[in-house]
């Protein structure tokens, strides 16, 4: 079968470099060679996500350590932010871990804004909060630094961030921010295959899972701590990934961390332009649009053009190209295309020559 490039929000498409990478020798997880390759990426890292603190892998996909991070952290109740379907689950995740959980639910495509966190945090029933930094679904980013700076104000509260489809592709200074856990899935901005995770937690969470008693094992965070002290983790851990995050990390610095940055906004705005000149408008509220994905209004909203957009994605696809369809509630009502990973001004020129195609049968 023809290979269709991935433009959905993640997985994403990998490279031959990385499958490459992936497919070096296998090692053993407890001997001088793993500990040397986790020892090489771990400054590159700390680099990477601004901090002083170990970067953990975890091998599994994000949700592992989004549940992992509230069985660790959550012993009052959570505040689960919600604004789009992986927020939204966030809340089921919490309560399905026995904890006390309570939403503060915006509509899908508008952000969550601080003065709402603190609202409720003011009520002092909470010791933690989960927030998704950019909703994935809705292709909407909230203003995590007007959200973590309340930190200041709530210092007991657990500030629990999920960058899965942000991280790489804008800054994210986790010691600046003074969060509590920052955390990733590699399939997306990272552009790794699907079955690593990395997070990184903060003295003070670390302090505080020590303290928990049911946090079970696979996703504790004081293993995590214990062993990446070692430049180790505490099962056997992905290594074939593991060896392709350290090509990828190669890559980041040798491109320079801003000038990745900037190539996303320019990708990601090459796509906005595109929507516009097709007469469609874009789902999130202005000005709190994602960098790395970009979520068309299609009927979701009043407003801007509406197309078939089972259509669409199946006349792309004819040109090698795969779009996602809308996600959830907003599947049809919305499309999605990603310029996360290596997309670049020429490759995203590419799949927009064949989204110009495609409309034309539309
Ligand atoms: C923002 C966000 N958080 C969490 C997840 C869940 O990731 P996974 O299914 O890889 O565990 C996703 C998946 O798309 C996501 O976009």
């Amino acid at each position: 079968m023809p290979h269709v490039k991935l433009h959905i929000p993640g997985p994403v498409e990998v490279s031959e470099k990385t499958f490459k990478a992936l497919c070096s020798p296998m090692i053993g997880h407890r001997g001088q060679g793993f500990k040397d390759l986790y020892g090489k990426i771990q400054p590159q890292l700390q680099n990477l996500l601004g901090t002083r603190q170990l970067v953990y892998l975890s091998t599994s996909s994000a949700w592992g350590v989004m549940e992992g991070a509230v069985r660790n952290l959550v012993q009052k109740k959570v505040l689960n932010c919600m604004c789009g379907a992986f927020s939204d689950k966030w809340f089921d995740v919490s309560k399905k871990c026995g904890k006390a959980a309570e939403a503060l639910q915006v509509d899908w495509g508008s952000p969550i804004r601080a003065e709402a966190v603190d609202q409720k945090l003011a009520t002092g029933e909470f010791d933690a909060i989960t927030l998704i930094h950019n909703e994935t679904s809705t292709g909407t980013m909230s203003p995590l630094a007007d959200i973590a700076a309340l930190k200041k104000k709530y210092p007991d509260v657990m500030f629990i961030v999920d960058a899965v489809s942000s991280m790489t592709a804008v800054p994210l200074g986790f010691d600046a921010l003074g969060i509590d856990v920052l955390l990733a899935g590699t399939q997306k901005a990272f552009a790794l295959p699907p079955g690593l995770a990395v997070f990184v937690a903060s003295p003070a969470a670390l302090a505080k899972a020590a303290t928990a008693k049911d946090r079970g094992y696979y996703f504790d965070f004081v293993e995590f701590e214990k062993n990446a002290r070692e430049s180790m983790t505490p099962s056997t851990p992905a290594i074939p990934h593991i060896y392709a995050l350290g090509s990828k990390l190669d890559e980041f610095f040798a491109e320079g961390l801003d000038a990745r940055y900037a190539r996303h906004r320019k990708t990601n705005k090459m796509v906005h332009d595109w929507a516009a000149r097709h007469g469609f408008t874009l789902f999130p509220e202005k000005g709190f649009e994602s960098v790395t994905l970009t979520c068309v209004n299609n009927g979701a909203k009043p407003g801007g053009r509406i197309v078939d957009a089972a259509k669409l994605q199946k006349l792309v696809k004819e040109r090698g190209f795969l779009i996602d369809g809308g996600y959830g509630k907003i599947k049809g009502t919305t499309f999605r295309l990603s310029n996360m990973g290596d997309e670049t001004e020429a490759t995203m020129a590419q799949l927009i020559a064949a989204l110009d195609e495609a409309m034309k049968s539309l």
